[in-house]
């Protein structure tokens, strides 16, 4: 490895993988914000490819094409007041809510089960990592991207629980869902996502696993610093 890669290496990383609804995005940005660290959200990259592949007539089955849109993928992650949120800029355009949709949700897990489009986003995510720290949202942010991580968590929630977070989340965002609809979305695309022969969704060896049902967001984000200090303690 190069000096570079190894200084790289030593950037702190906390990695929070989980199913859909698992409160992992809202956890992620609200415990990078109270440690000052940059945030990935690697779904969005996900759902990136599946909007580009919309906008560019790129058939689901097309692996090939789709793994060519990956590797040039054209986004930008714009900061917004110097926080942890971003606005999302896809070929010049604002998709934050267009990569919101459950459809581009739908469409982006059966792009996530491509191992030449994962392949494709490697590198890219791996760049997330840079001083002061990182905190990585996603399914394999453990297991496959930083598999260094100083502290992994794996969150759990009932489905039902999931399902509500998610309608909720839809609805703040004035974006039209339906309930029933998502719970059997959720099934489909947790099947999925555990099922692939690539990165499937799973804890790491080494990841905590934190059920998240019926608890307070902020409650976990407490448990979750704790659990920082604790690993930080350790490795230094
Ligand atoms: O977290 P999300 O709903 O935005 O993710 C969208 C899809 O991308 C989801 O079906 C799983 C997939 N995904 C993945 O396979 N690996 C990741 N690291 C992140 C998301």
């Amino acid at each position: 490895m190069t000096e570079q890669g190894r200084e790289q290496q030593a950037i702190p990383v906390i990695t929070i993988d989980g199913p859909s609804g698992s409160g992992k995005g809202t956890l992620s940005r609200l415990v990078a914000g109270r440690l000052g660290w940059h945030f990935l959200d690697s779904g969005a990259l996900y759902r990136l490819v599946a909007l580009a592949a919309r906008h560019h007539a790129v058939l689901l089955e097309d692996e090939v094409s789709l793994t060519t849109l990956a590797a040039h993928l054209d986004v930008e992650f714009e900061a917004v007041d110097g926080g942890v949120d971003c606005r999302i800029v896809l070929e010049g355009e604002d998709v934050d809510n267009a990569i919101r949709t459950e459809q581009c949700g739908r469409d982006a897990s059966v792009v996530a089960a491509l191992p030449t489009v994962r392949q494709a986003l490697l590198e890219r995510q791996r760049a997330f990592q840079v001083v002061p720290g990182l905190v990585a949202d996603g399914r394999d942010m453990g297991t496959v991207v930083f598999p260094e991580a100083k502290l992994k968590l794996f969150l759990t929630a009932s489905r039902e629980e999931r399902a509500r977070r998610r309608y909720n989340q839809l609805n703040e965002k004035g974006i039209d869902a339906n309930l029933q609809r998502i719970l059997s979305d959720l099934e489909t695309r947790d099947a999925r996502d555990s099922e692939r022969s690539v990165s499937p969704l799973r804890p790491a060896n080494d990841a905590v696993v934190v059920d998240t049902t019926g608890i307070a967001i902020n409650d976990v984000v407490m448990q979750i610093l704790a659990l920082w200090r604790e690993a930080a303690r350790k490795t230094s």
